[in-house]
């Protein structure tokens, strides 16, 4: 994992590209921070309810430290920051930025495989630079809706790796996941990214075919998280403080209204910024960010959304 730090970046260009996304390139004053394919940064978004942090991968080259690429789709069904950066980001303006953190890295693998749905490619593209630079064996399924939603088209067909790269839209040549998904094998690696429906389609063909788990990597952009449920207790083994969490309630929220604040960025269980240490208790996972064997260990909560089963003791 990469270190975490707060930067002030300008926006050196702006693209409205197809789709409904928009395309940033941030630069500093000196070379940025050293990134892996995987990484992602988060973005300071003011919106009229207050400043919000909101997580976007890093599309480009990872080895370029004079820029970091963008891709930020304009969703008017999320909480509101993609939309209010689609009305305030201006070409030459700065933004606030911390990161990069890497929840996505690459694995060893002889073969892989990526699996980019819509804006979820953004990952994948800089995947694919690393995975090209490495010499490595690898395709990159890039599926829209139509041509006309193709974000990235315009750039695709001049990247090193274009011939590695193959489209398919909805509405003409369909994704088969019969015909490409990867035979499996301990040496061949899924990778996975974007809105939740492919990412379930993807995930259970994968699994269904025999590929293990924890060779299936995935990224969620958004969840819809239910973080509802019976109340529970939650004590604080080093600070000494007992919460009652309600039925509607988050255990950061019901923390933070005593004085106690952990640390949330998405609040929906996908970025990791809220994990928190476990002592005691069983834990209601409700996160995408925990993978199976960490939820197993049963010893990590992300405290934004999941909840506890009876009492749980954490270690802050
Ligand atoms: S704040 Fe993002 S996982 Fe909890």
């Amino acid at each position: 994992m990469q270190n975490s730090s707060a930067l002030v970046l300008t926006v050196a260009e702006r693209i409205d590209d197809k789709g409904d996304i928009m395309r940033l390139t941030l630069t500093g004053e000196g070379p940025l921070p050293e990134v892996a394919a995987g990484a992602h940064i988060d973005l300071l978004v003011e919106t009229p309810e207050g400043p919000i942090w909101r997580q976007y991968s890093l599309a480009g080259d990872p080895a370029d430290r004079t820029q970091w690429q963008l891709g930020i789709l304009k969703d008017p069904d999320s909480r509101g920051g993609s939309v209010a950066l689609h009305q305030l980001v201006k070409a030459g303006e700065t933004v606030h930025v911390e990161g990069p953190r890497n929840h996505f890295p690459l694995a060893q693998a002889d073969h892989t495989v990526l699996f980019g749905g819509g804006i979820g490619v953004t990952p994948m593209l800089a995947m694919a630079w690393e995975l090209h630079a490495k010499g490595a064996d690898f395709t990159l399924h890039y599926a829209t809706r139509s041509a006309e939603r193709c974000a990235f088209a315009d750039v695709l067909p001049g990247l090193p790796f274009a011939d590695n790269v193959v489209l398919y839209h909805d509405d003409a040549q369909k994704l088969d996941l019969d015909a490409v998904m990867p035979a499996p094998n301990p040496t061949t690696h899924v990778y996975v990214c974007g809105p939740q429906g492919f990412m379930d389609w993807v995930i259970a063909h994968a699994e269904a075919s025999g590929h293990a788990t924890d060779h299936v990597h995935r990224e969620y952009f958004s969840a819809d998280v239910d973080a509802s449920g019976d109340s529970f207790d939650v004590e604080c083994a080093q600070s000494g403080l007992t919460v009652t969490v309600g039925p509607d309630d988050t255990i950061a929220k019901a923390l933070a209204r005593e004085g106690l604040k952990i640390e949330v960025k998405c609040e929906e269980g996908i970025c990791g910024t809220c994990v928190t240490d476990v002592l005691e208790g069983e834990i209601d996972h409700r996160d995408q960010f925990l993978t199976e064997d960490e939820r197993e260990d049963n010893d990590q909560i992300c405290a934004c959304c999941s909840r506890g089963r009876g009492k749980l003791v954490l270690d802050i």
